[in-house]
């Protein structure tokens, strides 16, 4: 049985770096990163999770990939002139700790050691907000699977090129906070579908509502590990999202485009996305193996 990172579903955890890197040499890259090792202590430990653009990785472990997954290449274009860019870079570090101090420190060791084969071309730190809400205020992760059942949904099966991996979607969404909160709060929860208080999902929700327009009845089951980032005055969502398919994760962003029913989802006139991209995010014993 192939393990996954166990980084992606370590919940709990208060402070979060992404790192995205630009390789100089890809494949001195990958074999530097599945060296890195986080502190080994337990209690202020850090969450180690390294993803790379599905085509370097293939370059490297050809026989542990999943077939046809494809870095976000060309921006994704919907209706009314909105635009998904795409911003794929070589790597992803994702380290999650139990305070922003150790994830600081093992982020700078990490980017230190990794300063000859690439530069880091992205960086963002996360925090949580009021327990479980994003920055719009309302809970986030409520339709997300539970650990028990997450595995199931979101690694490649045993037996596939890749098992024990899963596909991540990692994408920047600023918030137009100023143009949200002068929503009164019944039509904040009808552009999310939920009620603000207890998350519980509206009966009549509107078609272009965020719920109606990602539900995983039509697209498939994902998991979510998305966080707030940012500074007081330049915030939002961190989207963080994992599948065993890469399809899911597209087909969400197209209905979310307007490319599915001619209608955007409501929640795309608060937020546009800054940045797109996926990453393979190998098990654990494909990245130990063939590169170490
Ligand atoms: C500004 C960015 C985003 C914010 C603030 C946001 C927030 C939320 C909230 C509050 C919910 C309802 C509670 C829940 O089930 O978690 C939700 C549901 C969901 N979101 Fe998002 N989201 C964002 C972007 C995305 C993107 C980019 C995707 C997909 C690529 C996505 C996929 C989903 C899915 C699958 C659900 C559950 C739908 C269902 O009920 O089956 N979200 N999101």
């Amino acid at each position: 049985m192939r393990f996954p990172q166990s980084g992606i579903f370590a919940l709990g955890t208060p402070s979060h770096a992404y790192l995205e890197f630009d390789a100089r040499d890809g494949d001195g890259l990958v074999a530097a990163i599945a060296s890195l090792r986080e502190p080994r202590t337990t209690m202020g430990g850090v969450n180690l999770v390294a993803g790379f653009r599905p085509e370097l990785w293939r370059a490297v472990a050809p026989d542990d990939s999943p077939d046809g997954v494809a870095g976000f290449d060309a921006d994704l274009v919907g209706i009314d002139g909105f635009v998904m860019p795409a911003t794929q870079h070589d790597a992803v570090l994702w380290l999650s700790g139990a305070s922003y101090d150790v994830v600081f420190d093992v982020a700078r060791a990490a980017i230190a050691e990794l300063a000859p084969l690439a530069s880091v071309a992205d960086e963002t730190s996360s925090w949580p907000y009021q327990h479980d809400r994003d920055l719009t205020g309302f809970v986030d992760g409520t339709e997300n699977p539970t650990l028990i059942e997450a595995p199931e949904i979101m690694l490649v099966p045993e037996g596939r090129p890749g098992a024990g991996g899963t596909i991540l979607l990692l994408q920047k969404w600023p918030h137009d906070t100023a143009a949200w909160e002068l929503l009164p709060v019944e039509e904040q929860e009808l552009v999310i579908g939920r009620r603000k208080l207890d998350s519980l999902e509206l009966e009549d929700k509107p078609a272009d509502s965020h719920v109606a327009s990602t539900d995983q009845d039509d697209f498939g089951k994902i998991f979510r590990r998305n966080m707030p980032y940012g500074t007081v005055t330049d915030h939002g969502t961190m989207f963080v999202g994992f599948s065993a398919e890469q399809r899911p994760l597209e087909a969400m962003l197209e209905s979310m485009a307007g490319l599915k029913t001619g209608a955007r989802d409501a929640l795309t006139r608060y937020s546009r996305p800054l940045t797109g991209a996926y990453y393979f995010v190998p098990s654990a014993d494909a990245l130990r193996g063939p590169v170490t």
